[in-house]
């Protein structure tokens, strides 16, 4: 198994190019489900979790082609790949396919709305908590569909095909949304979803979605019309740039102080994160088609942060932060209100130096004044970043195991940390 080995104590300084999102990719590329055109998606990062759903979505037909090309040595240009479900040969997404990827459940959307029937397995639970499938349940059975537990899988049916209803969440979910979005656009009539996620991936796909031939207004608002159409066509869509990944950049040049412009990104996209990095001490500018993190000199600040929604603090974004509050000059709070077993990272954290205190759903971080390099490990992507970024200011050598959870959601990592001057390496077992 790869392992990554850094050596603390070098600032980040250069460019950092951030890849198209996995979270937009991956509910955009389950999107070609719903027609028997042609879907091209531009700016695909290269990632595990991508390689993974173009396996499961070819066992539903779907046939793809990838053009262009990723050089390493050139700026990320990302992958233009072709999706075409001429035929849905297969209904039934099965437990060994579903299982390694909890989005892959979200296929469930399109094979109801198109042919009227899915058999998708329950995706269980996951390193991060127990992550229930209630409201994708609650939601389609508002458009008309049956859905009955069977084995461990669910059935779902819409004889004559979905119809289109109000639906509220009771509480807020992105993947839900992608779903009902999904589905209500081949439903007969309109469908209004009512306390919608608003993140950006989800306006992404709205956007993806109408230029199918979909007729979505309010994408980005609590608030999402969907006006069902018979059919939808191809299109050509561009991934949005991953905010997380350019929040985690973000964050490490906080951690390790230095000067880097993040291309090919958008400090809109992640207001919230930025306003507490900039309480932390790091500048933080918008520059043209990118942003651009400084610090130099001053101290990092403790700052108390809730998970919320967006437009609020990301949960995918905690555990980077955490790391970066371990070296605070005083005491800090992170409350995660998303899921309920996201802290993982913490006693990992604690093997480097870093004092954290956890009660219940809020950890009290200590700021010391230095780490020290050790062998860590995580069980989760955002988890396993945040060992990184302490590694990369901790004393000595950090070495961070099961890299394969940074393969999924981060493109060519160390590739993009060496560039800015870490000492960082791949080290293949
Ligand atoms: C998406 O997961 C992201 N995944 C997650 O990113 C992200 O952490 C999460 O949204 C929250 O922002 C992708 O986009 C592929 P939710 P999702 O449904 O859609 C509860 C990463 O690191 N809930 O918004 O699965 C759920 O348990 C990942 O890239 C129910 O109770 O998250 C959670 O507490 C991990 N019942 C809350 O809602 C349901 O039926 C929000 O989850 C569905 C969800």
């Amino acid at each position: 198994m790869d392992r990554i080995r850094i050596r603390g104590g070098n600032t980040l300084n250069g460019t950092i190019p951030i890849s198209g999102a996995k979270n937009a990719a991956l509910p955009l590329m389950i999107a070609s489900l719903l027609t028997d055109d042609t879907l091209t998606l531009e700016n695909v990062p290269h990632l595990a979790d991508v390689e993974q759903l173009i396996r499961i979505l070819g066992n539903h037909g779907v046939d793809y082609t990838v053009s262009g090309k990723r050089l390493s040595s050139t700026p990320a240009s990302g992958r233009t790949i072709h999706f075409t479900a001429r035929t849905i040969i297969d209904t039934t997404a099965p437990y060994e396919l579903v299982s390694k990827m909890r989005a892959s459940f979200w296929v469930i959307g399109p094979l109801l709305a198109r042919m009227h029937k899915a058999k998708v397995s329950l995706p269980g639970g996951c390193a991060i908590g127990t992550r229930p499938v209630d409201l994708f349940i609650d939601g389609l059975r508002a458009l008309g569909a049956t859905m009955d537990i069977e084995g461990g899988y669910i059935v779902a049916e819409a004889k004559g095909g979905l119809v289109g209803n109000r639906y509220v969440f009771p509480k807020v979910s992105v993947g839900a949304t992608h779903v009902m979005m999904m589905a209500a656009s081949l439903a007969k009539g309109e469908t209004v979803i009512e306390n919608a996620a608003r993140e950006p991936e989800v306006v992404d796909l709205a956007t993806c979605l109408n230029a199918m031939g979909a007729k979505i207004t309010g994408a980005g608002t609590p608030t999402i019309t969907i006006e069902g159409v018979t059919a939808l066509s191809g299109a050509r869509h561009r991934v949005l740039p991953d905010r997380i990944e350019t929040g985690t950049y973000a964050m490490a040049v906080a951690m390790t102080g230095g000067d880097v412009t993040l291309e090919q990104t958008s400090a809109d996209l992640l207001s919230s994160a930025f306003n507490v990095l900039r309480e932390a001490g790091a500048e933080v500018t918008s520059v043209p088609n990118g942003v651009r993190i400084v610090r130099n000199g001053g101290g990092i600040h403790p700052v108390d942060v809730v998970t919320d929604p967006f437009p609020g603090f990301p949960t995918d974004l905690q555990a980077q932060f955490m790391a970066l509050m371990t070296r605070a000059s005083g005491v800090s709070h992170i409350t995660e209100t998303i899921f309920e077993n996201r802290f993982m990272h913490v006693q990992e954290l604690a093997r480097l130096g870093a004092k954290i205190h956890l009660s219940g759903q809020m950890a009290r971080i200590e700021g010391v004044p230095r780490l020290a390099g050790a062998q860590v490990m995580a069980t989760d992507l955002r988890a396993s970043v945040s060992l990184v970024i302490a590694g990369l200011v901790a004393e000595g050598e950090t070495t961070v195991n099961r890299v394969y959870h940074l393969d999924r959601g981060f493109e060519r990592l160390e590739e993009k940390l060496v560039a800015c001057g870490a000492e960082v390496e791949r080290i293949s077992s």
